[in-house]
């Protein structure tokens, strides 16, 4: 397609279309945790395709931004909980910067989660019963511990997956040291609920001490 073509054709597509919700920040909770609660069960509610997917942004040791999608394996006092390789490129990142941010979007209520903060690792106990409670063929694929790696053709990767599948088959209580549940411990969370006419409301929480400072961002 000619570049001019593509132009007017993202020109042409909707963004912040439709009813969207109504968001009262001066009637947000003191806490950040219950606020995102009550947004991701409303996508859940509302039919938004995986809800629970998010951006997870690293840096590396020369300051190099990365970023992908990850799912987001649960929420509790400790933080918002995700689970990667140790060996992957992402997890060499967090063990190398003990920061990250993760980025939530849910197009039907036009809302965005932005959270930032340090990570930790949780324990051996958790990290492995986070894995185990993974499908066989995503056990397979993470014991491999080849992720990102350069890959010489697709008959490589099915032949690795199916010896390690029949691996998970002979020894299922299998666990890769390397896996890693994170936390991330925000220090700040930010609330956008987007507006059609491009009246955002944004409000961010930013922790102080054991509570939260709460401030109104501009559009
Ligand atoms: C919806 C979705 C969910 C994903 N979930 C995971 C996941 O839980 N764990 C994972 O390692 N990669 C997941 N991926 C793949 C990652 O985006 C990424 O390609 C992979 O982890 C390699 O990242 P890295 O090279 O930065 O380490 C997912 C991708 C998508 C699109």
């Amino acid at each position: 397609m000619p570049a001019d073509a593509l132009r007017e054709l993202l020109r042409g597509l909707d963004v912040l279309s439709g009813e969207l919700p109504e968001f009262d920040p001066g009637a947000a909770p003191a806490d950040p945790t219950a606020l995102f609660t009550e947004w991701l069960l409303g996508a859940v509610a509302a039919g938004v395709p995986e809800p629970h997917a998010m951006t997870l942004s690293t840096v590396d040791a020369q300051g190099d931004p990365a970023a992908r999608v990850l799912i987001l394996k649960g929420l509790d006092a400790n933080g918002w909980k995700f689970a990667v390789h140790g060996e992957s490129p992402k997890g060499r990142e967090l063990a190398g910067r003990g920061r990250a941010a993760l980025t939530f979007y849910w197009p039907l209520q036009a809302r965005q989660v932005r959270v930032r903060g340090p990570v930790t690792g949780e324990s051996a106990e958790r990290s492995a019963a986070d894995f185990l409670a993974r499908s066989p063929a995503a056990r397979a694929g993470a014991l491999l511990g080849l992720q990102s790696r350069p890959l010489q053709d697709l008959v490589e990767r099915d032949e690795a997956t199916r010896k390690s599948l029949e691996r998970v088959g002979r020894e299922p209580g299998l666990v890769p040291p390397e896996w890693t549940l994170y936390a991330l411990r925000p220090e700040s969370v930010e609330f956008w609920q987007g507006d059609g006419d491009r009246r955002h409301t944004r409000l961010n929480y930013h922790r102080n001490g054991e509570g939260w400072d709460k401030c109104l961002l501009w559009p």
